[in-house]
């Protein structure tokens, strides 16, 4: 798909992809004084009603982050919790995006998955991947630097003596999908916390306080109206944009 860095992309005023960092699942339990996993399983609904705004305001691409490579380093009580609502709802909320014509994709390093999520992640895919609504995808065991490596490697044992971005772009995890428009982090940090780090390059960030528990229609859509206002100027000067780009 076009690289921002090589080609400029189509401009749109709704965003055709938006990454998301769903953060703040542990916060918001704390602050009503509820476990952590509480927070967890509010996000996921929170999840599939944010999913269905997206594909019905006509976003194609939607991804999101849901367990980082660095996640494993928490309590072994919240990962073995997370592992079991990501299976849990590979089984059974799959069926739910099928009926409505989405499709799932799951990226990540699927080495350290117990071998029914890795089933459920096979299947999950399968049943949906003819469909042609938005496109899912989750982020779990996934890392910036473990995506831009294993690129780099699969490019590599192709014979490829130097990489460029051609060379490398057909083995990166969103290799189908345009660059993301939109970023949004929930949940008040302003960090990338090894989340796209290829793909982000000339992505329109946004930040918000909002715990992710909390984000509704209403938050997506101050999200969607900050990128509305925003310059993309991709390397050019303001003037050489068409005078419906440029911002006041
Ligand atoms: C994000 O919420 C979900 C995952 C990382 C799985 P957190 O669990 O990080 O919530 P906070 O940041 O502690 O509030
Ligand atoms: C980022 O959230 C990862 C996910 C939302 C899955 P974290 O809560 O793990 O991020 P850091 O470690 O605080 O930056
Ligand atoms: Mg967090």
């Amino acid at each position: 798909m076009t690289s921002s860095t090589q080609t400029i992309p189509e401009h749109r005023d709704l965003p055709r992809h938006i990454a998301v960092i769903m953060d703040g699942n542990g916060r918001w339990a704390k602050k009503r004084l509820l476990p952590r996993v509480a927070g967890h399983k509010k996000g996921l609904e929170v999840l599939e009603a944010l999913t269905a705004i997206c594909s019905r305001l006509g976003v194609d691409y939607l991804t999101v982050f849901a367990f980082s490579t660095e996640n494993w380093r928490r309590p072994q009580e919240e990962v073995g919790f997370l592992m079991g609502l990501f299976l849990q709802s590979l089984q059974k909320r799959v069926k739910k995006l099928h009926k409505n014509g989405l499709r799932l994709k799951i990226i990540g390093d699927r080495s350290r998955f117990a071998p029914s999520i890795v089933a459920g992640i096979e299947a999950a895919e399968a049943l949906t991947a003819n469909n042609t609504g938005l496109t899912l995808t989750i982020a779990a065991d996934y890392g910036g630097r473990w995506d831009i490596l294993q690129a780099a490697n699969q490019a590599l044992a192709t014979g490829v003596k130097v990489l460029d971005e051609a060379a490398l772009a057909p083995y990166l995890a969103l290799s189908e999908a345009p660059e993301p428009d939109l970023f949004i982090r929930t949940g008040g940090e302003t960090r990338i916390s090894n989340f796209l780090l290829w793909q982000l390059a000339y992505t329109e960030l946004y930040f918000t306080p909002v715990l992710w528990p909390d984000f509704d229609e209403a938050a997506l859509m101050h999200a969607v109206h900050s990128f509305q206002t925003r310059e993309r100027r991709f390397g050019r000067t303001s003037e050489q944009l068409p005078i419906h780009l440029q911002r006041p």
